[in-house]
């Protein structure tokens, strides 16, 4: 038996735990009507097959219809659930995992417009800055309903045959009751910390009553919330101590912080720039203060980490939620000492953004989390060898590289820079975003190993492409930035990328006109500022940067507001002229025929990208196909077969920003349905 602490089992009670790796809470938005269904199913049973030893389901399921879901959780509220739930664990549990559930009620997080329009509780009328409902002062009679549509909702969790239940206490309903700033109540349930967790208690009790020891019972709850009036460290241990003292809980689940703002929320859960396993030693101090079963997870997203979390005794599980939907084989890898295999987290956290849009949690660079069913993880081997070859070594080439070579196939790859990478050489620049290069480093590394040849420092034209005789071509050589936007003055301009790339030197009194709201105007403005320039940036949307979603925002907003960065909706830039040794630049607006001027030293245009399409329209005569693709096919994941051209020595494709300009997913995942059925 290995002696990987990480391999180690764990007893949790009567539940033996057959290592230490767990996936904690999250709610993918995968629900259909509410339920677990086979989508559900199918990305837990991945993960349960490749090894982790315990998959805490839902993320935030709810208990009670006022506690509709902001996005997209289980209604656990719904007899309905037990038989989904059951399939799933039935599933899972034939693979050794044990399953668990997170059960909340949001109280005021979550919006009175939702579903059956109930008034959103809580016990004080305190706005919570994200879903910015005006609460409801919870009533004694609301108090006795939810402490029972609880208890309901993991006695069905019982039914089902789960193993336990998690209560989710931070930023919701159970621990509003906790924090002083969002309890006002008299009586019994507020004033005193005992009165305040008088209603955890409660529930606690009744779900012990009505579902007996033998069902696991947990809560996740934050130590500290870290702001000013709210729970303390000392009232967080406090805490801990009570929770294990009652003999009404198995084990503890930590978490440091709040998430009532979106800064909250970034910090308790950081993306990418921000420190690793920033709260894995408060999660250690209050394991040793209470010597009780502890879990935690939060941006621990390598394997060495992790090790050093356990060896080091500071949790008997540790959570990696989001390296697990980035690679739902790490476990497996990690048994199989493979952890160079690993398809690495960057922190990206396209993931959690896009489920707070109303969206499902994808993974910016694993197309086929969540789509577990239509794209499975596991590439199969093709029938008979072919020769692909792939001009373009970005995201979508190199995923079309890697994808081809799993296949078995022969592959050549074009690029005209000295490296791969493409956009995201540029992206990853920028020292907070340097994880994203972890994109292409670990294609590059998979593709090597599987023997892909690259040719560097090569602007590959028709011919190289036809000399190397392939039977299938891709062509993914992205895009360049277009900002030919101005009535007048389109040469006085500079674009985003000019700015990231360091080939035009950041002004000191700078226009950002952003209309595509997205990373790449930020980031400018970022370095910009971070030079010394004042930025104002500009845009004609309603909001700015709508591409970059909130938690990404929030690095950008730290930075920008720090230097007193302008912010100036719905005015579009429509000219610039010279203005002496300066640059005037005209704004005008899509609501009317106002206008206003700015005189700045320079102006920065960030208006996405025109495809670079030069080689594919060169090939696509040459080609069987010309150019052309069967989307039906595509979408079914079945291989293409349009002909169109007897004379074509191979079929033709492009993808990526070679088509439009989209985003890195985009560009993988197109590069994924393709080429898995070459
Ligand atoms: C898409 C997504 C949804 C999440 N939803 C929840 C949730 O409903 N409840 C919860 O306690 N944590 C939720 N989390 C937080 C995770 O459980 C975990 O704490 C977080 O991702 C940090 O751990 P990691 O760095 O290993 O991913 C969510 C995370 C993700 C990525
Ligand atoms: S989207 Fe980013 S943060 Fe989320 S799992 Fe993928 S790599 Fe990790």
């Amino acid at each position: 038996m290995s002696n990987d602490p990480l391999l180690q089992p764990y007893q949790l009670k009567h539940l033996t735990l057959k290592n230490r790796f767990m996936i904690t809470s999250h709610e993918p938005a995968y629900p259909e009507d509410g339920m677990p269904k086979e989508r559900y199913r199918a990305y837990h049973v991945e993960r349960a097959k490749a090894g982790v030893a315990l998959t805490m389901t839902a993320g935030s399921a709810s208990v009670a219809r006022d506690s509709p879901p902001v996005f997209n959780n289980i209604l656990a509220w719904k007899d309905e659930v037990v038989g989904h739930m059951k399939a799933l664990t039935d599933a899972c549990h034939d693979e050794g995992c044990a399953v668990m559930i997170q059960l909340t009620h949001l109280g005021r997080r979550t919006r009175w417009d939702k579903a059956d329009w109930l008034p959103v509780v809580s016990p004080s009328h305190e706005r919570e800055a994200s879903h910015r409902a005006f609460p409801k002062k919870l009533e004694d009679w609301d108090i006795s309903r939810i402490i029972e549509d609880y208890v309901d909702a993991a006695e069905r969790m019982k039914a089902a045959g789960l193993d336990g239940v998690e209560i989710q206490a931070y930023g919701h309903l159970m621990d509003q009751f906790w924090s002083p700033l969002t309890n006002d109540l008299e009586g019994d349930y507020g004033g005193s910390l005992d009165n305040r967790l008088r209603f955890t208690f409660d529930v606690l009790q009744a779900i012990r009553e009505r579902c007996g020891d033998g069902f696991l019972v947990g809560v996740r709850y934050t130590g500290d919330e870290d702001l000013p009036g709210g729970l303390t460290k000392e009232d967080g241990l406090s805490i801990s101590h009570k929770l294990r003292d009652s003999g009404l809980v198995d084990f503890l689940n930590v978490v440091k912080g709040h998430i009532d703002t979106d800064p909250g929320l970034t910090d308790v859960i950081p993306i990418q720039g921000m420190r690793n396993a920033p709260h894995l030693d408060f999660a250690g101090e209050i394991r040793a203060a209470t010597q009780f079963p502890t879990f935690h997870a939060a941006k621990i997203p390598d394997v060495a980490t992790a090790r050093h979390a356990i060896a080091s005794g500071k949790l008997d599980m540790v959570g990696m939620t989001r390296a697990q939907m980035a690679d739902p084989h790490l476990v497996r890898k990690v048994m199989e000492g493979r952890e160079d295999d690993i398809r690495p987290c960057v922190g990206a956290n396209y993931c959690l953004d896009r489920i707070y849009q109303g969206g499902m949690a994808l993974c910016l660079h694993n197309p086929s989390t969540g789509r577990e069913i239509e794209q499975p993880h596991a590439i199969a081997k093709a029938e008979s060898k072919k020769r692909v070859t792939i001009v373009g070594a970005g995201p979508g080439g190199m995923e079309a590289a890697r994808v081809a070579a799993e296949r078995g196939h022969e592959v050549n790859v074009f690029e005209a820079a000295d490296a791969p990478g493409g956009q995201i050489r540029l992206t990853a620049l920028q020292e907070r975003r340097r994880e994203m290069m972890s994109i292409i480093a670990w294609r590059y590394d998979q593709c090597v190993k599987m023997g892909v040849n690259f040719h560097f420092n090569v602007f590959a034209d028709a011919d190289d492409v036809v000399v190397t005789t392939p039977d299938e071509v891709i062509v993914a050589t992205g895009g360049l930035p277009h900002t030919e936007v101005l009535g007048e003055g389109n040469n006085l301009v500079v674009s985003s990328w000019d700015i990231l790339s360091g080939d035009v030197a950041p002004g000191k009194n700078v226009l950002v006109f952003d209309d595509a709201g997205d990373h790449a105007g930020l980031q400018a403005a970022d370095l910009i500022s971070e030079r010394d320039g004042r930025v104002e940036i500009v845009t004609p949307d309603r909001s700015f940067a709508p591409e970059v979603m909130a938690m990404n925002l929030v690095p950008y907003m730290r930075n920008l507001q720090k230097r007193d960065t302008v912010f100036t909706v719905t005015w579009r830039l429509k000219s610039v002229a010279r203005e002496g040794n300066r640059l005037k630049a005209l704004l005008g607006s899509d609501y009317g025929d106002m206008t206003r001027e700015r005189i700045v030293d320079q102006v920065v245009v960030n208006h996405g990208t025109r495809p670079l399409d030069d080689l594919y329209f060169d090939l696509k005569p040459k080609s069987r196909n010309l150019g052309e693709v069967d989307y039906e096919a595509l979408v079914a994941g079945e291989e293409q077969a349009v002909e169109r051209n007897a004379d074509g020595a191979f079929r033709l494709f492009r993808i990526g920003d070679a088509v439009s300009a989209r985003n890195t997913h985009a560009a993988i995942y197109d590069a994924l349905r393709l080429t898995r059925c070459f």
